[in-house]
Parts: structure tokens; C-alpha cells; sequence
């Protein structure tokens, strides 16, 4: 990277000189931790314009509606890959030729089992509990299995350790939806793929043999791509944060999670296909349209918007092409998918969208398409959260792999100078 410099003038202060970093590709990156010792903070909620580290795994140009993992178009890595290479790719930085891919396969089949003990986690469970809580649970009470094992600092434990992770999420996923239909938990089977193993704990039973479709399993499978990683969201944020402190990785993931369970991030699925159901009818689109417009209505279009796509989220565009093709060769008339499509035209040629730059978003199409997959709407996050582990997880390696601190933001702070104690008979 290329050095260059940022002179700031603040009144009442000397001139203070910082160095800009040119990355690769998007913005410049002024260095302002100097400040500090200059009694100066920056203050940016949000962190709109902050680059909290430095990573090399994926790049997301908002403007252009690009994005790339390792260098990768995710319109070529969803259309020419499965999610094992792209796992191999997040984690170790290039897609592995024949034999690396067939060893990572091997390696994450032979984990796909959870300690027995571990299911007596999910009898603490109401039957209608939310799968998030569930899951989030589920990870942390692996973080104790694996807690005296782990060593952060050398690379094998942390490769093993996100090799368990990528094996053992969709074992405890399906587990959290066996929980909430009050169904025997399915074992994983090694023998089916990663999307085929996660279809057949999900929908299968002990002892049956189920016929998985082809299109389903792939259509899956692509799914998991498209939600893998996403820079520095909110959820991979949080899973840095947390192991800057040098936390248990398992516990990092667990609050990635809980992080991502919001609506406004990963639980925006669940909350687009909630929105269709309320709009009912193309009769009614307006009139949420207007609702979404409305400040002083705190309703959003659920999978609009993002605070970098200022294009299509090219997720989205995917998503869009695989909701066609799985429903048609599904032979499934889903009238949301129609509502949705309808729904975006509106919203698209309207100017407050226009000028907001507010374009659908990866969670726009996907909820459609897990519906037609035969997945209930509240395990929609939880499958984002299971394809995202690999981001999370990849994020973290390379943050623990490399010099880092403990991530300490400060504050304006607006309350009260000191003031001297008033006694309680005195208030
Ligand atoms: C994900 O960060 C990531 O990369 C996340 C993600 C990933 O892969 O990890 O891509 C996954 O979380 C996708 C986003 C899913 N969330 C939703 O679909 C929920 C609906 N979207 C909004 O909540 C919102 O767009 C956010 C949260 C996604 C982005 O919020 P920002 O960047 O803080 O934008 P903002 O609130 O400052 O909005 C700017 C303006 C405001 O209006 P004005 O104050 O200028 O009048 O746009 C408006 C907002 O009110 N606006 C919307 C809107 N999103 C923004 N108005 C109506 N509907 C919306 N969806």
C-alpha cells in the first residue's frame, strides 16, 4: 500500500499530521489512532465511515453493487462453485484444486457429529422458542467442550476449531428445528453432501431413506454461498470485537449470532416474508409503500436498503434468478414471489427509494426461496447464521492470525461534570 498524508486543523489545536493508506481496491483509509494522544477522539455512529481493521478476505464495492471474496465474483463463485470451495477459499485464501477440496470435505464429514450430552441443551427449551436462541445456546455450550483444547495462537487449533465449527452448524441447526416440532433429532450422515446432510436432518427421519431433489440440495447449497461473508457487517464486527479480547471462538460465534438475529440485519429474511404475508395482495402495496415513507411510522421495507450496496445487493440479482429457476422446476406458483416482484417495481420507481439509493437487498428473494424449499420461516436466520459461521470464523483467523488489540471504542461524552453526592434525606 501506498503512503500518503492528511493534514487536520482543529481550532485551539496544532496542525496534526496522518498517514493515508491506499488499499487495493475502494477507499483510502486515513489513520486517525494518533488523535487520541492529541485529545482527540472521532465520532462516527455506526461506523459509516470507519474501516475498523484490515482484511483481505472479501471486498464490497457499494456503487457498483460488487462483491468479491478473495478476489472472486459471488456471481461466479454461486454459479461455478459449491460451498465447501468457498469455505476453503474464506479460510485459506485461494480455491483448492481437486485433492485440497477433497481433503476439507473429508475433514468437516469426519466432524459432523455433536457431543451426545449436547442435546440435553435443547430440553431447556419451550417447544415454540425461537430457533436463534436456540442456536446460540447450542454454540455455547460447544465453546465447553472445547474450552481447554483450544489454543488461539497456534494456526492448526484455530483451522481445527473452524473446521468443527463449518461440520457441527448445520447438525445443531437442524437440531434447534427437530426441537420445535417435537421430533427425534436425525444423525448426520457423511455419506450425503453438505446441503443433501442438512436437508435430510431437517426434513428426514432415523432409519428412512429420503429421496433429496437435486434442485433443492443445489438450490441450498447456493444459498449457503450467497450468505458466507459479507466484510465487516455487523455480525462479523461483533465476532471480531469478541475475540479481540481473546475470547473462546465458539463464544465469538455465539455473539455473531445474537448479533445477527436483529431484523435489521440477518433477521430480515424471516421479517420480508412476515411483510408479504401482511401485505396479502398487490391492492395493498401502496399503501405500505407509504407506510415505509412515513417518519413518523417506524415500518421499513423489510429486505431494502444496506448501508453499502447503494445498487443492487448483486445477492439479490442471484437470489432473484434462483427463485425462477427453483420454483419452475419445482412446478410451484408462490403467489409472494409475484406480490415480491411487484412489490419491488413499485418501489423502485418511486423517488424516495430512488434518491435514498434503496435497492433489494440479499434478504429480499431469499425467504421466497427457502419457502419453496419446504424451510418455516423462523429457521430462515438460523440458515443465514449457519452459512455466515465460515465468514465469521475466517474474519476472526485472520484477525488472531495477525498483530491485533482489544477493540475499545470511546465516546462523547454528554452527561453530568462532577457534581458533589446528595444524601437520600436531602433529595
Ligand atoms: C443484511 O451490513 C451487511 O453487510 C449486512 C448484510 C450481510 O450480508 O451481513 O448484507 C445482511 O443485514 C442486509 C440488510 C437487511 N435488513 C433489512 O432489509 C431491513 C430493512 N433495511 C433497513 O433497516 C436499512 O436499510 C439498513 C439497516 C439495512 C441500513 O440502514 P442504514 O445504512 O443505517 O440506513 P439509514 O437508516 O441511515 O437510511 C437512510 C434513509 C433513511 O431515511 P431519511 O432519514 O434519509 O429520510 O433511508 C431510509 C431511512 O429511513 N431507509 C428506509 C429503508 N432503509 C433505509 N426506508 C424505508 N425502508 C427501508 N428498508
Amino acid at each position: 500500500m501506498t503512503e500518503k498524508k492528511a493534514t487536520l486543523t482543529v481550532d485551539g489545536h496544532e496542525a496534526i499530521e496522518l498517514s493515508v493508506s491506499t488499499p487495493t481496491l475502494g477507499q483510502e483509509v486515513v489513520h486517525v489512532s494518533p488523535l487520541a494522544a492529541k485529545g482527540l477522539f472521532t465520532f462516527d455512529p455506526g461506523f459509516q465511515s470507519t474501516a475498523s481493521c484490515e482484511s483481505s478476505i472479501t471486498y464490497i464495492d457499494g456503487g457498483k453493487g460488487q462483491l468479491l471474496h478473495r478476489g472472486y465474483s459471488i456471481e461466479e463463485l454461486a454459479s461455478k462453485s459449491d460451498y465447501m470451495e468457498v469455505c476453503y477459499l474464506l479460510l485459506n485464501g485461494e480455491l483448492p484444486n481437486a485433492e485440497q477440496k477433497e481433503a476439507f470435505t473429508k475433514q468437516v464429514k469426519a466432524e459432523i457429529d455433536v457431543p451426545e450430552q449436547l442435546q440435553a441443551v435443547f430440553n431447556g427449551f419451550k417447544r415454540d422458542a425461537h430457533p436463534m436462541g436456540m442456536l446460540m445456546a447450542a454454540i455455547s455450550a460447544l465453546s465447553t467442550y472445547y474450552h481447554e483444547s483450544i489454543d488461539i495462537n497456534d494456526a492448526a487449533s484455530r483451522e481445527e476449531t473452524a473446521i468443527n465449527l463449518v461440520a457441527k452448524l448445520p447438525t445443531l441447526a437442524a437440531m434447534c428445528y427437530k426441537h420445535s416440532i417435537g421430533e427425534e433429532f436425525v444423525a448426520p450422515r457423511a455419506d450425503l453432501s453438505y446441503a443433501e446432510n442438512f436437508l435430510n436432518m431437517l426434513f428426514g427421519r432415523n432409519g428412512e431413506e429420503r429421496a433429496i431433489s437435486p434442485v433443492v440440495a443445489q438450490a441450498m447449497d447456493r444459498i449457503f454461498i450467497l450468505h458466507a461473508d459479507h466484510e465487516q457487517n455487523a455480525s462479523t464486527s461483533t465476532v471480531r470485537v469478541a475475540g479481540s479480547s481473546g475470547a473462546n471462538p465458539y463464544a465469538a460465534i455465539a455473539s455473531g449470532v445474537g448479533t445477527l438475529w436483529g431484523p435489521a440485519h440477518g433477521g430480515a429474511n424471516e421479517a420480508v416474508l412476515n411483510m408479504l404475508d401482511e401485505i396479502g395482495s398487490v391492492d395493498n402495496i401502496d399503501t405500505f409503500i407509504a407506510k415505509a415513507k412515513d417518519r413518523n411510522d417506524p415500518f421499513k421495507l423489510m429486505g431494502f436498503g444496506h448501508r453499502v450496496y447503494k445498487n443492487y445487493d448483486p445477492r439479490a440479482n442471484v437470489m432473484r434468478e434462483s427463485c425462477h429457476q427453483v420454483l419452475g422446476e419445482l412446478g410451484i406458483n408462490d403467489p409472494k414471489l409475484d406480490l415480491a416482484m411487484k412489490l419491488e417495481k413499485i418501489a423502485l420507481s418511486d423517488e424516495y427509494f430512488a434518491e435514498r439509493k434503496l435497492f433489494p437487498n440479499v434478504d429480499f428473494y431469499s425467504g421466497i426461496v427457502l419457502s419453496a424449499l419446504g424451510i418455516p420461516t423462523s429457521m430462515f436466520t438460523v440458515i443465514f447464521a449457519l452459512s455466515r459461521t465460515i465468514g465469521w470464523i475466517s474474519h476472526w483467523d485472520e484477525m488472531i492470525s495477525n498483530p491485533y488489540r482489544i477493540a475499545r471504542p470511546r465516546q462523547l461524552y454528554t452527561g453530568y461534570d462532577e457534581r458533589p453526592f446528595v444524601k437520600l434525606e436531602d433529595r
